[in-house]
């Protein structure tokens, strides 16, 4: 009998099953909507209403970063400073906290503080960071909320550079803590440092940025622990590129990062315990306890490799890659087992002082992925320069460690403190100041008629605003409608922005815009304004049209960016391969399927489940598919704004079936009759099929939710269009 399958509660079924499971667990093909679920304000324990950026107003910087600065040399008994100096052990929490960041989906990098939680926290790449940390929690518990621990734990490495003789080329505070993990794709693996995530010619899949599970890059000892520089070197491309790093950053970074401090593996790998998410809750949070010797100074082990890199491992110097390029290396073993690379040159063997044992002296080292530099010919060329211009080679590295620490940040609107560069750097996606001024409300009215009174559509109006604000990321704060780049290369030619139409719809702006700015003296409209603007009028008019009229708020005053101002190479990553929203997907070049792109696209946006619904329904209404396809447009009036999408989807009048000759498509044919009414996307369908989406569906599908529909599309609109204004 099928139901009476006796359920005997053995042991194993026990332990797998005594705490609630997800959905997924039963199904895992059921969509996950919880990354929309996540950075829920009620985690925060400073509540809704914290702004971070107020309250580090209250921060006297220049007593952090003495204390900062105090610390490196003030070495604990508890985890004794190698060289007498933290410095080199922060450079690398500062650079393990930012070196998540990848360029393809804006995830990871240092705001947020994530590494204080799994599965960073545990990485084993970001072994005895926790000590790190807690060297730094006095600090942190001293300034409080003024002082976020992600810029702390950005701030530590570079006071430790400048304490090292090194000329820092800015800083900026202003990350604000997350309160819980990030919910992030690491990787297919389901073992820490295993790698399969190559495709079929070799390439990283999209959108990852580190070639192993639980590194932060590559694996130092080679690919998949192989000796083999040049193996390292590709994965070295591919893995910083993706961090938006190109050759020359590259070498600087590591290069100028191992100038400092040394690396761990004097005991067996077996001495050393659990990672902080699996250790004993005495341990406090404190994994990787070392049981053998002092368990730390002399005997530590993290990587397993052991050595430093230079003779001076806390003096900003040259000497990295003097050795690298002018010693034959060859290659041994840690104590650990780690593959490591010493100097043929026995001479070179006593070169280096030890860390903490006095009189003893130990060879350079080199780890594979360090040899990289010196066997991939692009690589050496730039090393050979920096080697010869220490000046250029300075430079280098302190612009890549500004970069790679400030990627994530978006523009530099967001940035604060007293040692920004005024430098405007192209990575940073420059928008020009706003030195006219804004255009009154009365003019807003007047310029909605005008848009009105073009050929253009409601449709049009509506993709053309999303397309220019949707191409934000709250990732890494980049895109948006600010800056007017819709109107350049290469967001103009993008496939889901339907060129010829956007190009139609642009020119007609433009003569709207440049009639008024002619006449209105001082006072000017920006395109990138008059887009959005264009938009809520499109959106007023449909909403009026379908007899629930409403008032789209807009605010005046962004800016429109040049070309000059434009990086096109990394403004493309931004190019959406699927647009739920839009019912657009690109199934060649889309690193998900079409379900989860829609949801991967609302979590980049920032969206709610409700948000993301009601937007998705409201943009089916407005007939504002990609390419103008009538897919999901389950209204007879399309281009009208009403609640027609729920209302049709949910009714049982409708019979669907997969479409004869494409799977990717549904039709929808009136069950009585058998006549073909609509058709579908599984992005549309879902609403219908998926229990907790369907449940939302129904509240905006209820006859009494007719405005409340209304309201929120606008709210959500809004939001959208708002995302870059900082
Ligand atoms: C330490 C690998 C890039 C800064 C280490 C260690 C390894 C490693 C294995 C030893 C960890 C330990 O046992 O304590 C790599 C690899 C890289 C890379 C494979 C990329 C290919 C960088 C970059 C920076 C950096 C870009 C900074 C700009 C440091 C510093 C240390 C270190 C300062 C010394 C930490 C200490 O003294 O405690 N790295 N690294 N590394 N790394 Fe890197």
């Amino acid at each position: 009998l099928l139901f009476a399958a006796p359920i005997v509660a053995d042991d194993r079924i026990i332990s797998e099953l005594s705490s609630p499971v997800s959905n997924q667990f039963w199904w895992p093909d059921q969509l996950d909507l919880s990354p929309l679920r996540d950075h829920e304000m009620r985690s925060n324990p400073y509540g809704d209403d914290f702004n971070y950026a107020e309250e580090f107003q209250n921060l006297d910087i220049e007593a952090v970063e003495k204390d900062v600065n105090e610390l490196l040399t003030s070495s604990k008994d508890w985890w004794p400073a190698d060289f007498g100096n933290y410095g080199p052990l922060f450079i690398r929490l500062s650079w393990h906290s930012a070196g998540t960041y990848r360029t393809i989906d804006g995830r990871g990098g240092a705001g947020g503080g994530q590494m204080r939680f799994d599965p960073l926290n545990s990485w084993p790449d970001n072994g005895n960071l926790d000590k790190a940390r807690r060297l730094l929690w006095p600090i942190k518990q001293k300034y409080g909320r003024a002082l976020s621990w992600s810029d702390l734990l950005v701030l530590a490495g570079t006071v430790g550079m400048k304490n090292m003789g090194f000329d820092i080329y800015g800083f900026a505070y202003g990350r604000a803590d997350d309160w819980e993990p990030d919910f992030v794709y690491w990787g297919p693996e389901v073992e820490m440092m295993a790698s399969y995530r190559m495709d079929k010619d070799g390439e990283l899949i999209r959108p990852l940025g580190a070639t192993h599970m639980g590194l932060i890059y590559v694996n130092p000892e080679g690919p998949m622990g192989k000796p083999d520089p040049m193996g390292s070197a590709k994965n070295i491309r591919t893995a910083f590129s993706r961090m938006a790093m190109d050759d020359e950053e590259t070498v600087a970074l590591i290069a100028g990062g191992h100038t400092f401090g040394k690396m761990h593996g004097a005991r067996k790998p077996d001495c050393v315990g659990k990672e902080p998410a699996a250790a004993d809750i005495e341990k406090q949070g404190q994994g990787w306890i070392n049981t053998c010797g002092k368990g730390h100074s002399e005997d530590t082990t993290t990587s397993g490799i052991e050595g430093a890199w230079t003779q001076t491992p806390t003096k900003w110097s040259s000497l990295y890659l003097s050795n690298l390029l002018n010693l034959e290396w060859e290659q041994t073993k840690s104590p650990a087992g780690g593959i490591v690379w010493h100097p043929k040159d026995k001479s070179m063997h006593e070169a280096v002082p030890d860390a903490h044992v006095d009189g003893k002296r130990n060879p350079p080292v080199m780890t594979t992925a360090d040899l990289a530099i010196k066997f991939d010919p692009e690589y050496r060329k730039i090393a050979e320069r920096f080697l010869k211009n220490p000046d250029e080679y300075k430079k280098a590295f302190g612009k890549a460690w500004y970069k790679l620490t400030h990627r994530d940040m978006g523009p530099k609107a967001r940035y604060l403190g007293n040692n920004i560069p005024k430098d405007e750097l192209i990575w940073q996606d420059p928008i020009p100041e706003v030195d006219y001024e804004q255009i009154t409300d009365k003019d807003i009215v007047a310029l909605k008629q005008q848009v009105l009174a073009t050929e253009l559509s409601v449709p049009q109006l509506v993709r053309t605003a999303w397309a220019a604000a949707s191409s934000h990321r709250v990732t890494d704060m980049r895109g948006g409608a600010n800056g007017g780049r819709l109107r350049l290369e290469p967001q103009k030619s993008w496939e889901v922005n339907n060129p010829q139409e956007l190009n139609k719809v642009l020119t007609a702006l433009e003569k709207i815009q440049s009639d008024f700015n002619e006449k209105a003296g001082d006072k000017q409209v920006s395109m990138s304004d008059l887009i959005v603007l264009a938009g809520a009028a499109a959106i007023e008019k449909a909403a009026q049209d379908a007899g629930h009229p409403v008032d789209v708020p807009f605010e005046a005053g962004r800016a429109d960016a040049t070309a000059a101002q434009t990086d096109a190479e990394s403004f493309a990553l931004l190019e959406p391969t699927a647009d739920a929203f839009r019912n657009y997907y690109n199934e060649t070049t889309s690193y998900r399927p079409v379900l989860e792109m829609m949801v991967d696209k609302a979590d980049q946006l920032g969206l709610t489940v409700p948000e993301m619904t009601v937007l998705i329904g409201g943009m089916r209404s407005l007939d504002a598919n990609a390419n103008g396809d009538k897919h999901g447009v389950l209204t007879d009036k399309p281009g009208t704004l009403s609640n027609d999408f729920f209302v049709n989807l949910l009714s049982m009048d409708t019979k669907w079936e997969k479409m004869d000759g494409n799977e990717a498509l549904y039709q929808g044919s009136d069950r009585k009759s058998g006549n073909n009414k609509w058709t579908a996307t599984p992005v549309d369908l879902i609403f219908g099929a998926n229990a907790e989406l369907r449940a939302v569906a129904e509240a905006y599908a209820s006859s009494d939710s007719d405005q409340m529909f209304v309201d929120h599309f606008v709210k959500a609109w809004h939001k959208v269009m708002n995302l870059d204004r900082f």
